[in-house]
């Protein structure tokens, strides 16, 4: 069954986030005045169980969602994540399933169970090979070589073309992009720039911070030539280039949004469910899965929701020339 929104976008992913919890605290997602010792993260009985999501996921499924990608907080602080995958790759109707981690906790071990339960695409955030900037950036106690031993630990477990994303804030980390690009080169791994995003309220968040589509593209031309490449599918979110050495993208949802053939639903840790990145409001999913209702009434629910979807924000953020201040979901609880 294909379901449509109110701009005629079809459903096809879902972004489940299983865990509000890092072993990070990126100043731009989770900063550390805030996300401190005092914080209250969710507790084990206020998060989906594993059978929930699974639940959840099968009758997505039958709506004509094909992909799903496990995100956090950090998805791999989610004990037995290995097991959820395996449950999921039997569901019938979904052909890809991928995540996003910070890389640290991808040990030898960890990448070949991984691997094992039939996870297909791995994506690694990784802002910085400076080990003084990630130290600042990433608020972790790692460094960088962690993540690039992550990094190799999944390739050896058989992971291809592994994505690296790097967040690029202007005057933090926008002279790393050209380290970035000649570490990875012929490496199979896939550098993506995103444009730092205006997500939740706690970032500080501020448009000269921003280092634009045009301006990485510009550094990047400095030194390599680049050619632009066809998109692999049609919600991909972002564009690609080939240098040489191989292929990069970049995100840029602030000066170029995708909303468009945005086909992405958000499922938190806690049960609810977003329309976009940075909607207001949600849908109490876990609510419904809770009580008695059975399946049918659920995707009857999920219907009326994707059919009353009217979510553009990236397009419609700046109102007579200024950015909208509205509240939003955190990154860390809606999963990016
Ligand atoms: P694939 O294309 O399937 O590889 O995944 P992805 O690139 O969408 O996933 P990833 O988690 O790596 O996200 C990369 C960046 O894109 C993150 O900064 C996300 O927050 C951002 N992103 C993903 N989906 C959306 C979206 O629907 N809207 C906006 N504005 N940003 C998004
Ligand atoms: N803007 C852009 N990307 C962000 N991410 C987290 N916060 C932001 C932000 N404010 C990235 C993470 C991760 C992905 C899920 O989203 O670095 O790679
Ligand atoms: Fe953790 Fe990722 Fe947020 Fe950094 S961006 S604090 S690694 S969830
Ligand atoms: Fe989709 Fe919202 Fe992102 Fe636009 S801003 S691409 S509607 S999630």
């Amino acid at each position: 069954m294909n379901i449509t929104d109110k701009f005629s976008r079809k459903l096809r992913d879902v972004r489940i986030s299983v865990t509000d919890r890092c072993n990070f605290r990126c100043s731009y997602c989770m900063p550390k005045e805030i996300y401190d010792s005092n914080y209250k993260f969710f507790r084990k009985t206020e998060i989906l169980s594993f059978e929930e999501i699974i639940r959840l996921t099968k009758i997505l499924a039958l709506l004509g969602v094909k992909k799903v990608r496990l995100t956090g907080g950090e998805p791999l602080l989610r004990k037995n994540i290995h097991l959820l995958i395996s449950h999921l790759k039997e569901i019938r109707g979904i052909t890809d399933i991928s995540m996003t981690t910070n890389g640290v906790l991808l040990t030898e071990k960890k990448a070949k169970l991984l691997k094992g339960s039939g996870l297909n695409r791995l994506t690694v955030s990784l802002d910085t090979l400076n080990p003084e900037n990630f130290h600042k950036i990433s608020g972790s106690k790692y460094s960088p070589l962690d993540v690039l031993s992550g990094i190799d630990n999944a390739k050896n477990a058989g992971f291809q073309n592994i994505k690296v994303n790097m967040v690029v804030k202007k005057n933090v980390n926008h002279e790393d992009i050209i380290p970035m690009l000649d570490n990875f080169k012929n490496t199979g791994c896939i550098v993506r720039f995103i444009e730092f995003m205006d997500v939740g309220n706690v970032n500080f968040w501020n448009k000269d911070d921003v280092t634009s589509l045009e301006d990485i593209l510009n550094i990047i031309s400095e030194k390599y030539h680049i050619k632009p490449l066809e998109k692999n599918y049609n919600s991909e979110v972002a564009k690609r280039w080939s240098y040489q050495g191989g292929e990069f993208g970049v995100i840029s949802s602030i000066s170029n949004p995708f909303c468009g053939d945005c086909s992405r639903i958000r499922l938190t840790a806690e049960g609810k469910l977003f329309t976009c990145l940075f909607a207001n409001k949600s849908h109490d999913i876990k609510g419904l899965i809770r009580s008695s209702e059975s399946d049918d009434k659920i995707k009857n629910y999920l219907v009326d929701m994707w059919s009353d979807r009217d979510d553009k924000y990236s397009e419609t953020r700046i109102v007579d020339g200024k950015y909208k201040i509205i509240k939003k979901a955190e990154m860390s609880y809606i999963g990016g």
